[in-house]
């Protein structure tokens, strides 16, 4: 077992600003980022804030930025960087800074509000819902999502254009529709809301130019980009050409 001393960049402050902040610490073998953080916590900044839970990449809480990337810290071993190098830690820069590595990622549970739940299908009773494997098999994928939002963080779309926020959901949001859009059961359109429409016109799927950002930092390995954010373009862009939906539309404005 080998233990050495490594150079740690952290960033300091709140709303109001802030400044990274050099710190030399101790590592040891098969430690984690956020076993870094913690003895930070332990031994030299007390007062060092940062949020986690589980320490086993399931709960999305500790994200932050690592060396400019967005990263789990729990997920990130110490092992991936060269013992020179300074790793430089920071909170999420799409979202505001509460404290040091803390942010206010209400953003995205103010989407997740936006979306319209799953409808349940007319006429079946709780319980009685039956769907063959092979009708969920892609939406599945998209349950594993951990709500880390780094996703959300490093698209492009919202991490440099604040002003975008209001008619961007983002990539799990948008994701969350094509999961709803692909679901067997979904009665949404029944109920009046079409989510392809929706989509596009209220969620900002136009947005998103397919840069696959999203999908490099997904920790749980969900094809973002290809598996539901394409889809779904496609199936918007099939409604849109569908003759039959042109006509519809014609006589709903008239
Ligand atoms: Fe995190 Fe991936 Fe879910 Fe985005 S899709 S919130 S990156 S787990
Ligand atoms: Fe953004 Fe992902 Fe699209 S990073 S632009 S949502 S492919
Ligand atoms: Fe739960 Fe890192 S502490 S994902």
């Amino acid at each position: 077992m080998s233990s050495y001393t490594a150079a740690f960049r952290v960033w300091r402050g709140d709303a109001d600003g802030g400044a990274l902040e050099d710190f030399r610490v101790e590592v040891n073998e098969g430690e984690v980022v956020l076993d870094i953080i913690h003895r930070l916590q332990a031994t030299q900044a007390s007062d060092l804030a940062v949020r986690w839970n589980c320490k086993a990449g399931k709960c999305g809480s500790c994200s932050a930025e690592i060396n400019g990337r967005p990263r789990l810290l729990c997920m990130t071993r110490m092992s991936v960087f060269s013992r020179e190098e300074t790793i430089t830690v920071t909170p999420l820069r799409a979202f505001p800074v509460v404290r040091d590595l803390v942010t206010d990622v209400s953003f995205n549970y103010a989407k997740a509000q936006e979306v319209p739940a799953f409808v349940p299908p007319p006429g079946v009773a709780a319980g009685d819902y039956r769907m063959q494997q092979i009708d969920v098999e892609r939406p599945q994928e998209f349950r594993k999502c951990i709500e880390c939002f780094l996703c959300q963080d490093t698209c492009h779309v919202v991490r440099d254009h604040e002003e975008n926020k209001a008619s961007f959901a983002g990539p799990r949001f948008l994701m969350r529709i094509a999961e709803l859009d692909m679901h067997p059961l979904d009665a949404a359109a029944g109920a009046g809301v079409d989510r392809k429409k929706t989509a596009q016109d209220e969620h900002g799927l136009g947005y998103c130019n397919i840069t696959k950002c999203c999908t490099e930092v997904c920790p749980e390995n969900i094809k973002i980009t290809d598996n539901a954010l394409i889809p779904l373009k496609e199936r918007a862009a099939d409604r849109k050409y569908d003759p039959l939906v042109w006509l519809g539309d014609k006589i709903f404005r008239r």
